[in-house]
């Protein structure tokens, strides 16, 4: 049995053994296999969702299982139950678990007391199943594979998002050009946690650029400069200045991130074809403006339904 609780925890060959699979479930969506058939899985939610929660449920009864969405708010969890008690009760009754909360500990505590198969939908931490989402709808659209190719993230690149795509920049070999003020930039311990040494960045980076380079041949550059980030990548990617939880920080977040925003003129930096993807929800005239979210809507809603055909092949990955 298998957990898909980080991507840190995946090695190369879990993400492509992952990857492989997605394309099959796109094809076959009303044809392949169903089996969950007989199963109930549990969706464990204690922060806002839509592509996430609506993607599992139809995914998952798809895979032929029955499915229970759980607000954190109308169970004991919310009331103070620890998540050890519910996880070992839950892990008695149902087959597998979906789960959206703040803390990284909370969903690995969840796996180990439970014994049932448990995936990270989103927590302070990481993204898992959005940056999978994210490669194979790359490679899908442009038509080439991620390993070698430039993306450059712009914003806050300290959450949950940026996180994951620096351990799939690790293990995959692709490099990931990351904008953002010094105070928004990751931590050097999750640089170092990814296997990243330090060393000089490219020649013509900015004086106050940070490069990681790991045994893949990923690199990982830190930068405040959004416009060099952006020259010649492949793909130019955003998230939400403020993510969930972090309401009370708002209107410092909009000030020091203001300028960090994915537009046509800094589309211009990228190659010719490059594409625009965003996680969603997006903030129209924050991190990306109204003119770019449109021109590059076909990729970003492919990006969002590509959700439930990637969950698909990492249930299925899970149980094979
Ligand atoms: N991208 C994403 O996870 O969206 P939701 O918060 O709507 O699930
Ligand atoms: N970084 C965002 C992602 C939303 C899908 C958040 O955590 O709110």
């Amino acid at each position: 049995m298998k957990n898909l609780l980080s991507l840190e925890a995946l090695t190369r060959a879990d993400m492509e053994s992952i990857l492989s699979r997605i394309a099959a479930f796109k094809r076959n969506r009303k044809t392949h296999p169903r089996p969950l058939s007989g199963q109930t899985w549990a969706l464990i939610f204690s922060k806002s969702s839509t592509r996430t929660r609506v993607s599992f449920e139809v995914g998952l009864r798809e895979l032929g299982a029955e499915v229970i969405f759980l607000s954190s708010a109308e169970i004991q969890l919310g009331r103070g139950e620890p998540v050890r008690d519910t996880a070992q009760v839950l892990g008695r009754m149902v087959h597998g678990a979906v789960i959206r909360t703040f803390a990284q500990a909370d969903v690995e505590a969840f796996a180990r007391f439970s014994g049932i198969p448990t995936i990270n939908a989103l927590t302070d931490d990481e993204h898992p199943c959005q940056i999978l989402t994210d490669i194979f709808t790359f490679e899908e659209l442009s038509g080439v594979p991620i390993k070698g190719r430039r993306v450059t993230f712009v914003g806050d690149a300290a959450c949950n998002v940026p996180a994951s795509w620096i351990f799939a920049a690790a293990r995959l070999g692709f490099e990931l050009r990351l904008a953002a003020p010094a105070a928004y930039q990751p931590a050097r311990s999750l640089l170092e946690r990814a296997g990243g040494i330090q060393g000089p960045a490219d020649p013509g980076a900015p004086a106050e650029a940070s490069g990681w380079y790991f045994p893949s041949g990923g690199r990982v550059v830190c930068t405040a400069d959004l416009n060099w980030a952006a020259t010649d990548s492949d793909l130019l990617y955003t998230d939400v200045w403020v993510s969930m939880g972090k309401e009370a920080e708002a209107a410092q977040r909009v000030q020091d991130l203001s300028g960090y925003q994915i537009n046509a003129a800094l589309v211009s930096r990228a190659r010719q074809g490059a594409l625009v993807m965003h996680c969603l929800p997006a903030y129209r005239g924050k991190e990306i403006d109204e003119a770019t979210l449109e021109a590059h809507s076909s990729t970003i809603f492919t990006q969002a339904e590509n959700r439930l055909h990637t969950q698909k092949a990492i249930v299925d990955w899970m149980i094979s």
